[in-house]
């Protein structure tokens, strides 16, 4: 088990959501991580066999999603892996944010110069209403700020709303290249495609910048610090065959239906069989949480599937999303009081995962993940 003095350190990082946290966390991930120069190398091979804390939207608990700061704070609390969701400007420009439609995470509604952009689109079939990423060039873009997803659930995080630019993907893999210096330990990058088919028939398809972008940054490789993540398994068949992207690649998976245009179930990819066919191009499978362990009639916590035995047996890597520590994300019988909006017990959900088996978690709070695996593996 981890020390007291350990737990209590670290139980503090879970509580500091303010910008203090963000210093504590740099000088837990110095005290961690502290290697020199000639063993870094090897120590980022053991960290990677641990499970990995993936810093889900950067620190999306803390700091608005996608923000630079928000990747920074996650990278500094100890996260092993920042996640950049990608779309794609009108000129072409990768940028980060979770879905094309901008008008839930940036001030656009606010601005009389963009009113006239709003428009209603199908988006992956859906009927969809607000200001679109590929109907704005980048120098446009630059001029809106990030504001908060969340703001009933996380109220705190309003607080930095209008100091956040809309990131490139580049400035958020030259910021993983600097805090890699910077922490003395690799920071990995886990971007994923947001509607290939959708912005293919846009005019503006994802690929060709992504993979360029990766083989700028020399993260085209089988043992780059990198995955690549889609909810489409056609896209990800795609970058593997068609564009020979080498960087290893994982499947989201949605607890029903199906990819978008593609007649399989997403329980139809995770038959042991399918699995299998799986593994000849891709690392890894990131299921929704639920998929790994369900939830009883009651809401409360099941007990694990097969998922994680299955695709261990496939060769396959297990990373669920998302762990978060409020109680409105969490099971019925780990949440503490009636404020939806209060943590619960996120610790011992975070730990039933580990003890499932799970390669990595995909979490808002880096710094839970970061206690959770420390508790877990008692080191
Ligand atoms: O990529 C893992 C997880 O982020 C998938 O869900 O909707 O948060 O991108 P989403
Ligand atoms: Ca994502």
């Amino acid at each position: 088990m981890a020390s007291r003095r350990t737990v209590l350190h670290m139980g503090a990082l879970a509580a500091g959501v303010a910008t203090p946290a963000l210093v504590t966390g740099q000088a837990f991930a110095q005290q961690a991580f502290a290697s020199s120069a000639s063993d870094r190398s090897a120590d980022d091979r053991r960290r990677y066999r641990r499970p990995l804390v993936i810093g889900h939207r950067g620190a999306s608990g803390y700091r608005p999603e996608h923000t630079l700061g928000s990747y920074e704070l996650a990278a500094r609390m100890g996260a092993d892996f920042i996640e950049p969701d990608l779309v794609i400007t009108r000129d072409g420009v990768l940028v980060v944010r979770h879905e094309p439609e901008i008008g839930g995470t940036t001030d656009v509604a606010a601005r009389p110069e963009f009113a006239s952009r709003k428009t209603t689109k199908l988006l992956d079939g859906v009927p969809t209403t607000g200001w679109f990423v590929e109907d704005f060039t980048l120098a446009e873009l630059k001029t809106l700020r990030a504001v908060e997803r969340l703001p009933q659930v996380r109220q705190h995080n309003t607080l930095y709303n209008g100091l956040f630019e809309v990131p490139t993907f580049k400035e958020v893999l030259d910021l993983r290249v600097k805090l890699s210096k910077e922490l003395e330990r690799e920071i990995g990058v886990y971007p994923e495609t947001k509607h290939p088919t959708y912005f293919r028939a846009q005019g503006r398809p994802l690929e060709d910048a992504l993979v360029r972008t990766l083989r700028e940054y020399g993260l085209d490789r089988r043992d780059a610090p990198a995955f690549v993540q889609s909810f489409e398994a056609t896209n990800l068949l795609m970058l593997h065959e068609k564009y020979r992207l080498l960087t290893p690649k994982v499947f989201l998976t949605s607890a029903s239906g199906t990819p978008f245009n593609d007649p399989r179930s997403y329980a139809d990819y995770l038959t042991p069989a399918a699995l299998h066919d799986l593994s000849q191009y891709v690392a890894g499978i990131g299921p929704d949480k639920n998929q790994v362990i369900p939830r009883n009639a009651d809401g409360s916590l099941g007990t694990p599937s097969s998922l994680v035995a299955d695709a261990h047996a496939a060769g396959l890597v297990v990373h669920p999303y998302t762990l978060r520590a409020e109680n409105t994300f969490l099971p019925a019988n780990l949440r503490v009081g009636t404020d939806a909006t209060a943590y619960g017990k996120a610790i011992d959900e975070q730990l039933a995962f580990l003890r499932a088996g799970v390669d990595g978690v995909f979490t808002d709070q880096a710094d839970i993940g970061v206690l959770s695996r420390k508790l877990h593996l008692g080191s």
